[in-house]
């Protein structure tokens, strides 16, 4: 008897040229270095040049985790990119994508779950490959978030970068007495009736406009860290694991407090956790993928590692998937 494994055979990752330094952004709205490092943990930003869009950014990425695993873009046949900031209201970002990349066959489509948008596309990618939908996976998590903000309102404006990550999942046919490898679990949730905590004022619908990024920023701190939790832990419990077995535990880059919150939570100590939030901020969708970029190229992240992501975001939704390298 066999069984199939989703195995990781690349990641890559793109932040844009242009850095904005807290001390720069406080030159055009009331804040301060010392504030933002305070609150949030975060010191600068990368945002996306004029005409670059959410695909050029997802372009990148995908090239250097085309070229970490030794692969062409027409190896691929499942493009997910897990975005909030498309560059049109359609087609979805993953055509766009595919098409930068040449090739037109297979299926692409985006999955819009806001900050949990990565893990939501591995989740997706998973299944697909373990139900043999698809062979090789690319799921991007890519983001213009700058676009979305109202770079007036202090209160969003300092929080959020652009950025984007890919990773390649490739379906493995292995017997069923094989070691774990790939994607091992993953767990998902959506609670809608928090929508309005965090939420863009506009849409195709609602306004016909684009809107900007509107957040009762105390109330999803007050969720985040449980919502967190609760997703590691049903991970951890579907796996028969503990969070001694993680090697590296990598949340959703949102805020250092909420990153340093969960981990207390869940007893994971401070050297097995990787922070960019730092240098990237929040860069939605794409702050996962980056972190396990930044973490595998400095070479942190081994093969064999078990490392566990998270994320929470708008919707509220939230998700975490155990994957061993
Ligand atoms: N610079 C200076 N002062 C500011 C700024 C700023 N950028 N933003 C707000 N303030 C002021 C407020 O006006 C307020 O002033 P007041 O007391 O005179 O009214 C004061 O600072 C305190 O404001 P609060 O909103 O209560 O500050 P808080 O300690 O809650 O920190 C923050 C705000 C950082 C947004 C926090 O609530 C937070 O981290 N929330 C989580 C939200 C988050 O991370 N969202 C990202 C998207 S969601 C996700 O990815 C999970």
């Amino acid at each position: 008897m066999t069984k199939i494994q989703s195995v990781v055979r690349g990641v890559g990752g793109y932040l844009p040229e242009r850095v904005i330094s807290n001390d720069e952004l406080s030159k055009t709205v009331d804040t301060s270095d010392e504030w933002i490092v305070q609150r949030t943990g975060i010191r600068q930003r990368h945002v996306a040049a004029e005409g670059e869009m959410t695909s050029d950014l997802a372009l990148h990425a995908s090239r250097m985790a085309l070229e970490k695993a030794g692969l062409e873009p027409a190896d691929i046949d499942l493009i997910i990119v897990g975005t909030t900031t498309p560059d049109h209201t359609f087609p979805a970002t993953a055509a766009l994508l595919q098409r930068k990349l040449g090739i037109s066959h297979g299926v692409a489509f985006d999955v819009q779950a806001v900050c949990s948008g990565f893990v939501f596309a591995v989740a997706t990618a998973d299944s697909y490959l373990k139900s043999r939908m698809a062979k090789r996976a690319l799921v991007v998590g890519a983001e213009t978030f700058s676009r979305l903000l109202d770079w007036t309102d202090r209160t969003t404006c300092v929080l959020f970068g652009d950025g984007a990550g890919a990773m390649i999942l490739e379906a493995q046919e292995v017997a069923n007495d094989a070691p774990e490898k790939g994607v091992l679990v993953s767990s998902l949730r959506t609670d809608g009736s928090h929508w309005d905590k965090l939420y863009v004022d506009g849409g195709p619908s609602a306004t016909q406009s684009v809107g900007y990024v509107r957040m009762e920023g105390r109330e999803v701190f007050k969720h985040a860290v449980g919502m967190i939790s609760d997703v590691v832990e049903d991970v951890l419990e579907k796996t028969g694991k503990a969070t001694s077995d993680l090697d590296w535990f990598i949340p959703h880059q949102a805020n250092k407090r909420i990153i340093d919150g969960a981990g207390r939570k869940l007893g994971i100590p401070e050297q097995k956790t990787i922070v960019t939030v730092d240098r990237h901020a929040n860069t939605s969708a794409a702050s996962v993928p980056l972190a396990l970029w930044v973490a595998i190229e400095d070479g942190r992240i081994k093969p064999g590692d078990l490392v566990m992501i998270e994320a929470m975001g708008g919707g509220f939704t939230w998700g975490a998937a155990l994957i061993r390298w």
